[in-house]
């Protein structure tokens, strides 16, 4: 007789975006006359930028010609592009990290959920809270926790890190022995940026006690302040203490089209075994790269029109998160977020509970954001929106809820 991996039973309801999505369904079945504006989860809605469009057309065409064709992709990625990458992302931030250290894949939700695997099942895991559910369902469905505790709606085995208006939503370095830390900034879901300073903490602390940060920076493009970093190969000594996740699909639009990389320094190394002989090893066995197709458009994403088309791209939403930010504050909410993030996190107003203000919104206004408590319980009493709708939609909601 088969036996499942009961570490799923652990697992709390669906999937936020999946239960949600259903919610909002379920609202559109029974008010079909309603527009429901939605900017929930943070998906992006302008079409890809031109140099991207003609990247992909002609490795179309590459596809349909025998001499240019190609077969299966390099596991690791094309050279193409890991050299783009590679100078664009790093050596021109002054950040040493060589082509042959970037792996591509197919985004960063496949990496942030499978990373883990190359870790042992008895390291403790630290999160922030609120945190992105990947990080932590990943570690879940692992075996890497215990049991969910109702009672403080966490699990057990687990170190969370608080992060609120009291800490500027930027997590203190763990009381407790913590050996995979994950940290997001800009961070998804309140919106936060950590200066390098404060980075810079994390990695000494991280070097010191042998703990791994698992970096992701997915909303990298968004950040407008100096003292922000860009990666956290900025930081000295990262090298030995740090894996970064990266994201076509914030900056460049690949929600659909997917396309990420992770980072991982040959420097990294646990008792003498390399981290990036361990992942290369994964993704040889696991995975057949990401398509060639999709990698050229990754390449155009580097090119001199794609950097300026997509630095349009990026003030266009950043545009709205003004407009959801100065909205909100005019009509007395207090507001946080938005200004290295497409995200503003926002606290639910009369104390009612996140999800209360789910329903509120979607009933009276007909406004899907997402409740600051399905990232985890340090997120209740907030709600995030995205930036990420269109232009006229961010304006109509905004009007929507001035008018509640
Ligand atoms: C979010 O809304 O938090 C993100 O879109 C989810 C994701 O990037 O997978």
């Amino acid at each position: 007789m088969y036996k499942i991996n009961d570490n799923y039973l652990k697992l709390q309801g669906s999937y936020l975006f999946s239960t949600i999505g259903k919610k909002v369904a379920e609202y559109s079945l029974a008010n079909p006359e309603k527009s429901i504006i939605r900017l929930g989860i943070g998906d992006v809605t302008q079409p890809l930028a031109p140099a991207i469009i003609e990247a992909l057309h002609s490795a179309v065409d590459e596809m349909g010609k025998a001499e240019t064709f190609r077969g299966y992709a390099p596991e690791l990625g094309y050279e193409f592009l890991r050299n783009a990458i590679a100078k664009n992302d790093y050596e021109d931030r002054g950040a040493d990290i060589q082509a042959d250290e970037i792996f591509v894949s197919d985004g960063a939700k496949s990496d942030s959920g499978n990373i883990q695997e190359i870790f042992s099942l008895d390291n403790r895991v630290a999160v922030c809270d609120p945190v992105y559910p990947v990080y932590l369902d990943a570690n879940v469905m692992a075996g890497r926790t215990g049991e969910f505790n109702k009672g403080t709606e966490r699990f057990d085995n687990v170190v969370y890190m608080p992060c609120r208006e009291e800490n500027g939503f930027v997590p203190e370095l763990p009381k407790e022995p913590a050996d995979l830390i994950y940290l997001c900034f800009p961070n998804n879901p309140t919106g936060s940026a950590i200066t390098k300073a404060q980075l810079q903490e994390w990695v000494d602390y991280a070097n010191r006690t042998g703990a791994v940060i698992i970096y992701d920076a997915a909303y990298e493009a968004y950040i407008s302040e100096a003292e922000v970093p860009h990666t956290i190969f900025e930081c000295e000594g990262a090298r030995t203490c740090a894996i970064e996740l990266k994201s076509f699909s914030k900056n460049a639009g690949f929600t659909g089209t997917r396309l990420g990389y992770t980072v991982i320094p040959k420097d990294l190394k646990c008792g003498g075994v390399s981290l990036h002989s361990l992942w290369a090893r994964r993704h040889g066995t696991k995975y057949n790269g990401a398509p060639y197709i999709i990698q050229k458009a990754g390449e155009a994403v580097y090119s001199e029109a794609g950097k300026r088309q997509l630095k349009e791209q990026v003030a266009y939403y950043m545009n709205n998160a003004k407009i959801i930010k100065e909205g909100l504050k005019e009509t007395g909410y207090t507001v946080y977020g938005g200004v290295n993030a497409p995200y503003i996190w926002l606290k639910t107003p009369d104390k009612t509970t996140s999800w209360e203000f789910f329903d509120y919104l979607l009933e009276r206004a007909n406004v899907v954001g997402t409740p600051g408590s399905g990232f985890g319980p340090s997120g209740e009493g907030y709600f995030r929106l995205t930036a990420f709708g269109s232009y006229e939609n961010t304006v109509a909601a905004m009007e929507r809820i001035k008018k509640l």
